[in-house]
């Protein structure tokens, strides 16, 4: 799977790029910050995008990563990580929801401090962010009807692929199946709508979040298969070493505490 992963990764080298520096999506910068009820802690001399604010920017259709609740407040387990590594930093958690090419873009050029929305860690990516440590591990799966005649990543070929724009799933659909056989929604739930309305015939999408659309999406199964396994990591700006080191520090002691593992244990049931 690591070849088949690294391949992937070299032949899409060239459309990622494109893709992340794709053309700009509205980018509605939502203020509302989420649960940091840390008193901000000692100055860490750390310049971000807003004075005293860690600013991550996000897309939060992305259970159990984020989302927002019924009250519009954001949630998941990027959300309270990223309040935790605030927390440490002194800083006030803000946190900028929009489409997810979008927020790959904030970080890369400095518009945000961070991209924290289940990032898949890429060689394309990197050539234009840096990330921090990983924290996550995610899976490229399969969500088709039940019944489907699809029952393996070979089976993609000849179907019509539904992903969100921007993503690893988009990407590596697009290159080995060709960008005809592969439509790029808004976000995941919507791509799942389009499935519904069978006008797609699979969506490859992030494990996780696929679970969680499954769940309330009867008629729809996630295929067995693993179509790619991948590192999440937190992308920053190029260059902003300084930046990269303090949230690597912070993360270091939320793993070591045992604070992530508890986080992801709140939003994911061990099984
Ligand atoms: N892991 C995939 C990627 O990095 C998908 C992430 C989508 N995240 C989101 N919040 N919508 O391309």
């Amino acid at each position: 799977m690591k070849k088949f992963v690294a391949i992937l990764l070299a032949l899409t080298l060239a459309l990622s790029l494109v893709a992340c520096g794709g053309a700009a999506s509205s980018a509605p910068a939502s203020e509302a910050a989420s649960g940091s009820d840390s008193e901000p802690a000692a100055e860490t001399g750390l310049t971000t995008v807003n004075p005293g604010k860690l600013t991550m920017s996000t897309n939060a259709a992305f259970p159990p990563y984020e989302m927002t609740t019924d009250s519009g407040d954001f949630e998941g387990i990027d959300v309270e990580v990223a309040a935790a590594i605030a927390e440490k930093l002194g800083l006030e958690l803000q946190i900028d929801d929009m489409d997810f090419d979008a927020a790959l873009l904030a970080a890369q050029q400095g518009k945000s401090d961070m991209v924290m929305a289940g990032v898949t860690v890429t060689e394309d990516r990197l050539k234009v962010m840096d990330f921090s440590d990983s924290y996550a591990t995610g899976i490229q799966s399969i969500i088709v009807p039940e019944g489907s005649e699809i029952a393996s990543v070979e089976d993609l070929a000849g179907h019509l692929i539904g992903t969100q724009r921007g993503t690893t799933g988009y990407i590596y659909c697009s290159d080995e199946f060709g960008e005809d056989s592969v439509i790029a929604y808004d976000n995941g739930l919507t791509a799942v709508q389009a499935l519904n309305n069978g006008q797609v015939d699979c969506v490859v999408i992030d494990n996780a979040p696929a679970q969680e659309f499954v769940a309330a999406n009867p008629g729809l199964v996630i295929l067995d298969t693993e179509y790619a396994v991948e590192d999440y990591a937190i992308g920053m700006a190029k260059g902003n070493t300084e930046l990269v080191e303090a949230v690597n520090a912070a993360l270091a002691e939320l793993i070591a505490d045992g604070t992530v593992q508890a986080i992801v244990d709140k939003y994911i049931s061990a099984n």
